[in-house]
């Protein structure tokens, strides 16, 4: 087994969860979210989904460069992420707790519960050149050491 892939095969560490801060009131709660404080990351897009129909999967690709926090603001839903060698399941399901994914990372999301909205902090605006959807040009890369350097 090659040294290379000892260090891929602990990329999917990189992915964990993170508990933001929750003010806590009678009239209800509040959870705020700080670039480079709460979130790896500088922010520069925020997205979410909505509406999903049950049985939808959506992800099915990884990113050359950018990083993620994927927060279930309502209802619940499974983050699926290889990371080329391992895979690992996240279920999110309170809206003060989000999965950080860095860059290099093949993630899908399913099981969405209804009515449930996942929100999405990224740190690049929208740039599908920065999109991988072939699973096994992905695995190439990951095996040629793509993103070593971020281990
Ligand atoms: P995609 O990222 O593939 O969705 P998901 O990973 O959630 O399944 O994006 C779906 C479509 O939406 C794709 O055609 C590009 C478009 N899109 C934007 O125009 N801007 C965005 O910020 C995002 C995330 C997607």
């Amino acid at each position: 087994m090659s040294l290379k892939i000892e260090m891929g095969r602990k990329r999917i560490d990189l992915c964990k969860i993170i508990e933001f801060p929750v003010v806590h009131d009678h009239r209800g709660n509040l959870t705020f979210i700080e670039e480079n404080k709460h979130v790896p990351f500088e922010i520069k897009r925020i997205y979410y989904l909505y509406d999903v129909p049950s049985g939808a999967v959506r992800g099915g690709h990884a990113h050359i460069e950018l990083h993620q926090l994927i927060i279930a603001l309502s209802g619940s839903f499974d983050v699926i992420i290889d990371d080329g060698y391992q895979r690992k399941s996240f279920f999110l399901n309170r809206p003060h707790y989000g999965l950080y994914i860095p860059p290099g990372m093949w993630r899908e999301i399913e099981n969405f519960s209804s009515n449930s909205v996942a929100l999405v902090l990224a740190s690049e605006l929208y740039d599908e050149e920065d999109y991988i959807r072939d699973y096994e040009k992905f695995r190439k890369m990951v095996r040629e050491g793509f993103w070593d350097e971020s281990d």
